[in-house]
């Protein structure tokens, strides 16, 4: 099988994978069945959703000239991750107590995606391959944990800290169970009280855990303060600088970047560089410099293969990705020039960005 970006999909490929299509309400589930020969309909649904790219077979002709990106973890892996998370947090809503087998699957799975990504620690985290899965919550506890143990890779951490951290990463947003559905899910602005209700699910998580004597005290301090702010205006108890644990601070970008480049039922997603920009303008005011610096070594908001769309109107596929400057890399115009374009060391080039990912 093959992963083919949204926009590649084509009338008549093959899905290769079953695809769950949640309602925002998560009581109705439809099921595109693995082997359906995809509409133009099933398409226009997919991407109405959301979704950045499908599985499908690779012997189909449509998909013999992609060729496939690369990933940091691989299929099986990511499939085990999303199944095992999945498993733990529906369990977790529906008993008080944890199941220890369920954990257990998750701490092997989160130690694994360490493995794997320290294995290669030479790729930059590609970030359309995270944005496979359509179910929000377990999607976005996956690409937490693999963001953030990238940056704990960057900033040298020893690997027992690596495993606590990917832990860290899948359990982070774990509160947010016990948090009425109708407000996580609500498509408008939040009001006050309601806001103030979402607040308390860094408490309620990292209460529940240590409750349950489920995790080390890293992996409750990084539940407890991904919300904090660096200069001390995040919640729940408006910590500052290095006041707020490491695991809080390398989490909080994470999760920001990954909430900003996926589509949510209250607003539709940005485009990395516009995330990473976000991210560069809070330097210092949401988020500490030393995490922002190491995060920019390890993003790749565009990889390579990806075609691209710039803005003097040219098409090109991304060819180089600079670690120093990942929103600047080397693109191959698509016309009759074939010209090469390096965006980070060609000063000419200075006035051309990307503006999409096509
Ligand atoms: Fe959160």
């Amino acid at each position: 099988m093959i992963f083919v970006p949204i926009d590649r999909v084509c009338k008549n490929m093959v899905l290769a994978r079953d695809i769950k299509i949640y309602s925002y309400d998560l009581k109705n589930i439809d099921l595109l069945k693995k082997g359906l020969k995809l509409s133009l309909k099933s398409i226009d649904r997919l991407k109405h959703i959301g979704y950045s790219g499908i599985y499908v077979y690779e012997d189909n002709e449509k998909t013999k000239t992609l060729e496939k990106p690369k990933q940091i973890l691989n299929t099986e892996l990511r499939e085990k991750a999303i199944d095992n998370i999945e498993k733990l947090f529906q369990h977790i809503d529906n008993n008080d107590k944890v199941n220890d087998i369920l954990l257990e699957n998750v701490n092997n799975v989160s130690n694994k995606i360490v493995d794997n990504i320290v294995h290669n620690k030479r790729y930059l985290v590609n970030i359309i391959d995270l944005k496979l899965y359509d179910d929000y919550t377990y999607h976005h506890s996956l690409s937490v944990s693999v963001l953030a143990t990238s940056i704990g890779i960057s900033l040298k951490l020893s690997k027992k800290s690596l495993y606590e951290l990917s832990l860290c990463g899948i359990l982070h947003d774990i509160g947010k169970i016990q948090i009425p559905h109708y407000i996580i899910a609500k498509p408008s602005k939040l009001t006050f009280e309601e806001f103030d209700i979402i607040k308390e699910h860094p408490p309620k998580g990292s209460n529940y855990l240590i409750k349950n004597r489920l995790v080390t005290e890293n992996i409750y301090n990084g539940v407890m303060s991904h919300h904090e702010k660096y200069d001390g205006t995040g919640y729940p108890y408006k910590l500052k600088g290095d006041q707020i644990p490491l695991f809080g601070r390398i989490i909080a970008i994470a999760d920001v970047y990954d909430a900003l480049t996926s589509d949510r039922p209250y607003r539709k997603s940005v485009l990395p560089s516009e995330a990473i920009e976000y991210i560069m303008g809070n330097n210092g005011i949401m988020f500490d410099p030393k995490i922002v610096k190491a995060f920019l070594m390890k993003i790749a908001p565009y990889p390579v293969n990806e075609c691209v769309k710039l803005s003097d109107g040219n098409v090109g596929i991304v060819t180089k990705v600079y670690s120093e400057n990942p929103i600047r890399p080397v693109v191959k115009l698509l016309n009759n020039t074939n010209k090469i374009y390096d965006l980070y060391n060609n000063l000419n080039l200075m006035n051309v960005t990307i503006v999409e990912i096509i």
